[in-house]
């Protein structure tokens, strides 16, 4: 057979897909799976959209089946700015917008309009595995910035940036973040965007899990507090669904006049079918009536996880406690490695992902993502049951834990 191996990219050389192959592969049957953050198929408005799609595909066939301007039809727009406006409280110019096709795609998209190879751009460690991707897919210098509890340590990077560093962008999931379900709070908000503008740095906040909030409303988007330095990735994978690949963009006109360039270098327009479908859906409430029943759906799930996890977890493993979204984060006690456990995991029928991944510069060897979008809650807790035996059977193995340290 032909080897074409010769003629692959540099690029593909560069850090791996395996990770993410391995979440999106999915678990052997038998094995009760945490990895994905694929939302729950419960909370797709399909019978809306059957009456919806039909009276598009009869009566707007022209517009919904055709090619649209690049940065999404005008209608399909024009609702967007309503919605940022009624769900940020601040209403971007009409420049300052665009329809993408998914977050991951704005991610790509801000690549290409940003990222020489050789630039520097900060992540928060850990961060989200395909935006990782994506930005050593375009050769960037990836600069990884820790969090704490409360998400991104701002002093941190402040110190980096009055080193001199001068990354092309902050990349930031501001809330519920992934991997570790972490939420950045107001002050550090309003600290995070002005040290970004004292120093002329782009920041990217990518807003995915923001819409599945039960916990309270989170507090203002980094966008909205300051609309001159920040961009933001928007999706509405989770909060509509993910088949319909469509998201936003929002910030400085300059920038997304750029980011609309770029993609007319790659998909040219994301499709005019499911931006019709999200705009007749948005205008007639849809989100309303089905967003608050998505997020109890989820506020369930990961009650019935936090009350298992705490009965089943042997000391010294702690998680956080998201307060919206997908995911939570564990850290192991010194000596294990999630990675090395993995095997063992799958064998007692539970599925995770390893932390190790979600950093750039090693490191996370003891973490590890759980996701609760999909198991349901009887599911969840015979799952947390099994990742405790794996976790007490691999602390016995320990030195220090067998000889009663
Ligand atoms: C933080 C974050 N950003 C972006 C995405 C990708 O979103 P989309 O499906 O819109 O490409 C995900 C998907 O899991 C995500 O977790």
């Amino acid at each position: 057979m032909a080897d074409f191996s010769h003629a692959f990219a540099r690029r593909t050389r560069l850090r791996g897909g395996e990770e993410l192959a391995a979440i999106l592969a999915g678990s052997p049957p038998g094995v009760l799976s945490m990895t994905g953050g694929f939302p729950n198929p419960a909370t797709f408005p399909t019978d809306e959209l059957d009456a919806i799609a039909a009276r598009l595909l009869r009566d707007d066939a022209a517009v919904a089946m055709q090619y649209t301007p690049v940065a999404g039809l005008p209608g399909v727009r024009a609702y967007l700015l309503d919605r940022v406006e009624a769900t940020q409280g601040r209403r971007p110019d009409a420049g300052e917008l665009m329809v993408t096709s998914g977050g991951m795609e704005c991610i790509a998209l801000l690549c290409a309009a940003l990222v020489d190879p050789g630039d520097a751009v900060v992540v928060e460690a850990p961060s989200y595995l395909g935006a990782l991707m994506a930005f050593a897919g375009a050769e960037a210098e990836v600069v990884p910035v820790d969090m704490d509890d409360d998400g991104l340590v701002v002093e941190a990077l402040a110190e980096r940036l009055d080193a001199g560093l001068r990354p092309k962008f902050v990349y930031t999931i501001p809330e519920y973040q992934n991997p570790t379900g972490r939420t950045l709070p107001l002050a550090r908000r309003h600290a995070f965007v002005e040290l970004c503008r004292r120093h002329g740095v782009l920041v990217f906040e990518d807003v995915a899990y923001r819409e599945l909030a039960w916990g309270g409303d989170p507090p203002p988007t980094l966008w909205s507090l300051a609309p001159d330095v920040v961009v933001q990735a928007g999706t509405f994978s989770k909060s509509f669904f993910p088949g319909v690949r469509l998201g936003w963009a929002v910030g400085p006109a300059d920038v997304v006049a750029e980011l609309v360039a770029a993609k007319g270098n790659t998909d040219q327009c994301a499709g005019g079918l499911g931006q019709r479908l999200l705009e007749e859906y948005g205008r007639a409430g849809g989100f309303e009536r089905h967003l608050p029943a998505a997020r109890e759906l989820y506020a369930s799930h990961w009650a019935a996880l936090a009350g298992a996890l705490a009965a089943q977890m042997p000391e010294g493993v702690t998680w956080t406690e998201p307060a919206g979204g997908f995911l939570t984060w564990m850290t192991l006690p010194d000596g294990l490695d999630s990675t090395a456990l993995r095997a063992d995991a799958i064998a007692a029928g539970v599925a995770y992902v390893p932390g190790a991944p979600f950093f750039v510069d090693g490191g996370g060897a003891r973490t590890l993502r759980l996701s609760f979008s999909h198991l349901a809650g009887p599911d969840l807790a015979i799952a947390a049951e099994r990742l405790g035996g794996v976790v007490r059977g691999a602390l016995d193995r320990v030195p220090q834990h067998t000889s009663g340290g």
